[in-house]
């Protein structure tokens, strides 16, 4: 099934997310459907918040065909080297911007049979978990954009949220800075 995809101004994407307590079959049967629902709208990572449900959990493939899902991730920096990527987002229609994060991390998580995963990922992938990272935590990459490159972007921004309100009378007037 595919997952209609909640954008800029939806309150869910700012809502911190629960952890997992059950990795039952509804839970196995959100991260299929979130899977297919990234493929389908040809992105390299999907949270659970940005399909409405705010649960701590993501899927992502960064094109490799390797599918991962990641629940209840917790995420360590191995370096303190930056690393500039221009990011977009399936929630943020439109808008690429470059963000700044560590280019190593390592993620502690359980994968879907409930196994405990710790993986070292550096570049594209730890950009990408990062990021999806940041949405189960409520945070978005507009973000983390320099200020300037903020200005740029707060007219769309505001058009999307005014869109996203229009077709959704749950949406929030939210736009953190
Ligand atoms: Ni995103």
């Amino acid at each position: 099934m595919i997952y209609e995809i909640k954008k800029y101004g939806e309150a869910v994407l700012r809502e911190v997310a629960q952890e997992v307590e059950n990795i039952d079959n509804e839970i196995l049967e959100i991260l299929d459907n979130m899977v297919e629902t990234m493929h389908e709208a040809k992105g390299v990572g999907l949270a659970a918040p940005q399909v409405g449900i705010s649960k701590r959990m993501f899927v992502c493939d960064q094109g490799d065909g390797v599918v991962r899902k990641v629940i209840n991730p917790i995420i360590t920096p191995m370096t303190d080297k930056l690393m500039d990527f221009e990011e977009g987002c399936l929630s943020v229609p439109g808008i690429y911007k470059k963000v700044q994060r560590p280019e190593k991390i390592k993620i502690d998580y359980l994968n879907e049979k409930g196994e405990k995963v710790s993986e070292e990922v550096e570049g594209f992938l730890a950009i990408i978990m990062q990021h999806e990272f940041d949405h189960l935590d409520a945070v978005l990459f507009v973000d983390k954009i320099s200020p300037m490159a903020k200005r740029m972007i707060n007219k769309k921004l505001q058009m999307l949220k005014k869109e996203t309100l229009k077709e959704n009378k749950y949406g929030v007037n939210d736009d953190r800075k």
